[in-house]
């Protein structure tokens, strides 16, 4: 009874930021699991080799796409061509995500309307071009990639951590409005994971505070987030929505 809650078999993956990180991991799990993949991000040689990588071993069939998803046109014509290509997206992975850090009181507008656009807006816009056709087969999982930044913050981190924590608000009201046609709509929140996002940001104090903020005593290895990616893309997750999944190590857990 139970042993295809995770089976993905028919199933079209659509995982923005899939060229790298938390992304090319979800990924591969969601490949190893039986879905067609659609990677996208903007550079095109690191997406080529990810692709090849998601694809190891495998027979299911895995491409890419070059987007920039900061771009308020890209996500309309990103949906437009997956459809094109695949016929269908059952998941999508709103994963993409990026940071400027600046403090309070020296935000700019531009690197505020930046953030915005590929953390929150472009989601929106992505998301909204893919829905009708999950209603229409009364099947969809969508995920969007937040943070521990959307519950809790960070010094300098202000445009990012609005976002992630919209990100909840989003999922929690447009589960709302699908639930009636079975698309679930869920956030995943990761802590510190060994990625170039974090990894580029942090000086090796600041990556030692994260360490020692977890629970488990390390940053999370990209590979951790597959096992919360598969339940919330899959049949497993068919009662699960509107909801906000952490994968931190216990990061928030810990209030010192
Ligand atoms: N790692 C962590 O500790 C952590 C913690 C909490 C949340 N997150 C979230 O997890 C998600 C994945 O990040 P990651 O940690 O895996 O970082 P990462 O390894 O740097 O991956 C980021 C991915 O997003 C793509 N991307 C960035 N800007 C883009 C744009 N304008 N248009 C399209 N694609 C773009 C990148 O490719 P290109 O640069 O080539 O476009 C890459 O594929 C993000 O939403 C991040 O906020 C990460």
């Amino acid at each position: 009874m139970y042993e295809k809650l995770f089976d993905l078999s028919g199933r079209v993956a659509l995982i923005t930021g899939g060229s790298r990180g938390l992304g090319k991991a979800m990924a591969r799990a969601y490949a190893e699991h039986g879905a067609q993949i659609l990677i996208c991000s903007r550079g095109e040689e690191e997406l080529r080799a990810a692709a090849a990588e998601v694809k190891a071993g495998l027979s299911t069939r895995v491409e890419w796409i070059t987007a920039d998803l900061a771009n308020r046109a890209e996500p309309q014509r990103l949906a437009d061509e997956a459809l094109k290509r695949f016929g269908r997206v059952d998941i999508l992975v709103n994963n993409a995500g990026g940071n400027q850090p600046q403090r309070a009181d020296q935000i700019t507008d531009e690197a505020w309307d930046r953030v915005l656009e590929l953390n929150l807006s472009g989601i929106m816009r992505l998301t909204r071009a893919l829905l009708p056709q999950m209603m229409e087969r009364r099947w969809g999982r969508v995920i969007h990639t937040s943070s521990v930044l959307g519950l809790g913050g960070k010094k300098e981190r202000n445009a990012y951590s609005a976002t992630k924590s919209a990100l909840i608000g989003l999922a929690r009201s447009s589960a709302l409005d699908l639930g009636p046609y079975n698309v679930t709509v869920n956030c995943l929140a990761p802590g510190p994971f060994l990625t170039e996002l974090p990894l580029g940001l942090l000086n090796e104090t600041q990556k030692q505070e994260f360490t020692e903020r977890t629970a488990l005593k390390r940053w999370g290895r990209p590979e951790e987030i597959a096992g919360a990616a598969l339940l919330l893309g899959s049949e497993a997750g068919s009662y699960i929505t509107g909801t906000t999944l952490l994968i931190d190590g216990g990061t928030l857990a810990n209030i010192l």
